[in-house]
């Protein structure tokens, strides 16, 4: 029996089941949806159905490729190249590179066990390897099903980047939103030969966690509206989103309205979309249907199947174009699951003097960390690593007690740069021509001299193609998802941090330096130009690191973003320096105004304990000081302080009360310096002004040191230029040891 449906609905919308996530930012962007261009392939076995959609930025330019479209799937998978270090330039022209997953994340057992293809009889069972050159971990393995021949391909789950086009609906605008799975699929070349023209990926629609609906968030919900093409010349439309959606000629009619809806129902062992077809009517003549049959929704079947051996069901589809490019202006939206980056700060006492560490993670499954000492001075970041080329016993040789990183060779593009202008300068540092390259590596390196903050010598280090791996966080959580950012940095040896506090074995460099943190180029990294920076008072408590722009939350406050207490002066540049500048234009002293010689230079530092004003200034602020402190008895000095006051009462926080001194920046802002930030407290007795005399000519002329950052929060914001500083969070009833390092899981990306 031969019958002909007539189908009324030709757009066929998904609509999820969504969880009900937390609300995000008030902001409400313009566009009510994604949408990317549909196309008909009929050069292959059957006929398809592919989107285009754009992978990676690279030669100033978006690749675009063509996706399958797959209700199906259960991860996208694409030709793409695997490669630990994929920095700008390492990759081949024009094509895309994305990082490894590596078989110790979750995704990795998550997306082998409940997010793989079904069909196991014709694959082989995956395996760990680690086949990357430059990369110590295993890699992700996982089988994916050809779905025109239904053969069985090797595919490497990797972190994955997919940009679309916003719209309200009817234009296309400018602005682009980015998707970022925890994991999608690499696979070779080779694997897509059976697919149509140019088509060199599957896009996964389905309902799995690593399908393209799970990445798309507000305010776009989880509604696909497909409408295919019925011929190769003119493409059909992708939404993502609510809609409305237009199509032409008919520019204002929502073509919602012609939709009629019915059930998505659930089919156990599947990601796919089901529904509940009751009986067919041809001219009034019903088809009875039998109870529990079910009607799967397929984008790779070309006819509908049906049991009794129907055919032809066509979808059928206005030819689709937007009407316009407007709203070029429309600033570039690119959510994700979280805004920051975050990690722990710890203070050090236990070298020549104190500083402070953050806590980066070395290896997921392993929970290994690594504690590098924060420098915003410095332009590039070193740490304790080595190199080798034993990649057979790299598992065990590098992966515990070692570190192992790719050198990054003499004659690819950044060495000079980096040994040239980037690169530590200091008169004890010799030259770094000549030094030859460690033993084993067979190729030419890239040596780079590196200051130790804490004796000021020069040392040795080779640049290398390094990944740092952080939390996730929206401001007040500290997610398990991680981020990992690539960006070159340096190996040293492990004998070249004697001088450190214990178990602090590198500096992370956080200057505006080209290489360093915040300027990075890698992958997905606008995140780190922004640093916020909160440093502990104490030894048993943790301080913290944003990466990111805000908001960020301590408790007990757990609504108010701590942002909002900051107020901010420019920042400026100066030679010769990579470091962080502003200006300080008076001081004042309860009420009366110390005058600072115009245009002295007002430097920040985190590696120089205390705040060190050069011996005109110095001498001011201590008689101006000692005017208001009268009333306080004095005590003996004790060196480097030369104002020093009797304390009585000490019992673990200091007990004096002193009046405030407050640096009026440029823009007319005040950075207060409250008692707990102005006087320390040396002897159970003795509480001292914890100011330096720097020297009749010392330049800077003001270095503020971290004595006086200790429970502020400071933002160094490399995208606005600009400095933030909060003042004493203590005087809003918070600290920075407020903030939740409570492990919880990211809504978002399940
Ligand atoms: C890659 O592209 C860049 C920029 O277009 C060009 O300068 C370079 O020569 C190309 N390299 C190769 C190997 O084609
Ligand atoms: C792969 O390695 C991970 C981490 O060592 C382990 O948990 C997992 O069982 C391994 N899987 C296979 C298939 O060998
Ligand atoms: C999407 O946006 C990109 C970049 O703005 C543009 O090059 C491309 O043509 C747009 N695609 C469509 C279908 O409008
Ligand atoms: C299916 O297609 C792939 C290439 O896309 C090919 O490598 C494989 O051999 C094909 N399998 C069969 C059974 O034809
Ligand atoms: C495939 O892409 C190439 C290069 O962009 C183009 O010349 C060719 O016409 C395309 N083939 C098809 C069938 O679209
Ligand atoms: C249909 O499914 C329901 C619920 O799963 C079951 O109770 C009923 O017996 C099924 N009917 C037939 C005819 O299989
Ligand atoms: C250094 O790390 C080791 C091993 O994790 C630990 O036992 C030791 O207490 C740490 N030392 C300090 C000073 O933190
Ligand atoms: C500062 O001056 C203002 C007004 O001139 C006065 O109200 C305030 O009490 C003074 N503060 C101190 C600490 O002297
Ligand atoms: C301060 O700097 C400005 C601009 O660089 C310059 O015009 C001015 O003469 C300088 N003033 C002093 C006192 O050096
Ligand atoms: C020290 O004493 C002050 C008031 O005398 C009190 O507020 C503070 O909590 C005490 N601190 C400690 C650590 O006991
Ligand atoms: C900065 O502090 C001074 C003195 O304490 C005060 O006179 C001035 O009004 C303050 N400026 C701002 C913007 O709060
Ligand atoms: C810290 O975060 C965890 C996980 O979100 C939460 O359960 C806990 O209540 C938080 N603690 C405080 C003091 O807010």
């Amino acid at each position: 029996m031969k019958m002909h449906l007539l189908l009324r609905l030709s757009v066929i919308v998904l609509a999820f089941v969504t969880h009900q996530h937390e609300a995000i930012a008030q902001y409400v962007p313009p566009y009510t949806s994604i949408v990317v261009p549909v196309n008909k392939h009929t050069d292959a076995a059957k006929d398809l159905y592919s989107v285009q959609i754009m992978t990676t930025y690279v030669n100033m330019q978006y690749l675009h490729a063509k996706f399958l479209i797959d209700l199906d799937a259960p991860f996208i998978w694409h030709d793409c190249i695997l490669q630990w270090n994929i920095f700008p330039g390492s990759c081949p022209n024009n094509t895309y590179c994305t990082s490894p997953v590596s078989c110790e994340e979750f995704q990795c057992t998550d997306v082998r066990t409940s997010y793989s293809y079904e069909n196991s009889a014709s694959c082989p069972p995956v395996t760990n390897s680690s086949t990357l050159p430059g990369w110590g971990f295993c890699t992700c393995p996982v089988n994916v099903i050809n779905p025109i021949n239904g053969s069985c391909g090797d595919a490497q789950l990797s972190y994955d980047q997919f940009t679309v086009n916003t719209s309200d609906g009817k234009n296309v605008f400018t602005g682009l939103y980015g998707a970022y799975p925890n994991a999608a699929a690499c696979a070779p070349s080779s694997s897509f030969k059976s697919f149509p023209a140019n088509v060199t990926g599957v896009m996964a629609f389905s309902t799995s966690p690593y399908a393209l609906p799970a990445l798309l968030f507000q305010p776009l919900k989880k509604i696909i509206a497909l409408c295919l093409p019925s011929t190769s010349s003119a493409p059909g439309v992708l939404f993502f989103g609510t809609g409305p959606y237009y199509l032409l000629p008919n520019s204002d009619v929502d073509v919602r309205s012609l939709l009629s809806y019915t059930s998505l129902l659930k089919h156990p062992d599947s990601f796919g979309y089901y529904i509940g077809v009751t009986s067919i009517v041809i001219k009034q003549k019903s088809i009875g249907i039998p109870v529990n049959s079910t009607t799967k929704l397929s984008t790779l079947e070309p006819y509908t199947t049906l049991r009794n051996d129907f055919k032809y069901l066509r979808c059928t589809c206005k030819k689709y174009t937007f009407i316009s490019h407007q709203h070029e202006a429309i600033s570039q939206y690119v959510p994700y699951a979280h805004t920051s980056l975050v990690a722990p700060i710890r203070k050090h006492i236990d070298a020549a003097k104190p500083l402070y560490s953050v806590q980066t993670i070395l290896s997921v499954g392993d929970k290994l960390h690594e504690n590098l000492l924060i420098d915003i001075d410095a332009p590039l970041t070193y740490h304790a690593c080595i190199f080798t080329k034993r990649i057979a016993d790299r598992d065990h040789y590098c992966r515990i007690e070692k570190i192992c990183r790719s050198p990054l060779p003499c004659n690819e593009d950044p060495c000079r740069d980096l040994q040239n202008i980037y690169t530590y300068h200091n008169p004890s540092c010799p030259s770094i021509t000549n030094i030859p390259s460690p033993p084993d590596i067979g190729t030419c390196t890239c040596p780079v001299n590196v200051l130790d903050p804490v004796t000021g010598l020069c040392g040795l280090a080779y640049a290398n193609h390094d990944a740092f791996i952080l939390h996730t966080s929206k401001g007040r959580q500290f997610f398990k998802e991680v981020f990992y950012f690539f960006q070159y940095a340096s190996c040293a040896s492990s004998t070249s941090f004697k001088s450190f506090p214990a178990n602090v074995t590198g500096v992370m460099a956080l200057s505006a330096a080209r290489y360093a943190l915040p300027t990075s180029r890698g992958y997905l990294v606008s995140i780190t130009q922004i640093i916020a920076i909160c440093l502990p008072s104490r030894l048993s408590v943790r301080g913290v690191l944003f990466l990111g722009n805000g908001p960020y939350f301590f408790n007990p406050q757990s609504d108010i973003d701590v942002t909002s207490y900051l107020s901010y002066t420019p920042l400026l540049k100066q030679p010769d320096s990579f470091g962080y500048f502003i200006r300080v234009n008076a001081i004042f002293i309860k009420n009366r105004s110390i005058t600072v010689p115009a245009n002295i230079t007002t430097k920040l530092s985190t590696t120089d304990p205390y705040t060190t004003l050069r011996t005109d200034i110095y001498n001011s602020v201590v008689k101006r000081f000692s005017k208001v402190t009268k009333k306080i008895p004095p005590a003996k000095a004790i060196a480097p302080f030369s104002l020093c006051f009797k304390t009585s009462k000490y019992n673990g926080t200091v007990s004096l009360k002193v009046p405030g001194i407050d640096l009026s920046l440029q823009d007319g802002k005040n950075w207060t310096i409250s008692t707990t930030n102005s006087i320390k407290q040396i002897t159970k007795n003795v509480a001292c002004l914890a100011f330096i005399d720097g020297g009749a000519t010392s330049e800077p002329a003001i270095m503020i040191g971290t004595f006086q950052f200790e429970d502020n929060l400071v933002v160094f914001d490399n995208v606005n230029s600009r400095f933030g500083i909060s003042s004493s969070l203590l005087r809003k009833q918070t600290s920075c040891s407020h903030f939740n390092f409570t492990l919880t899981d990211n809504t978002y990306s399940k």
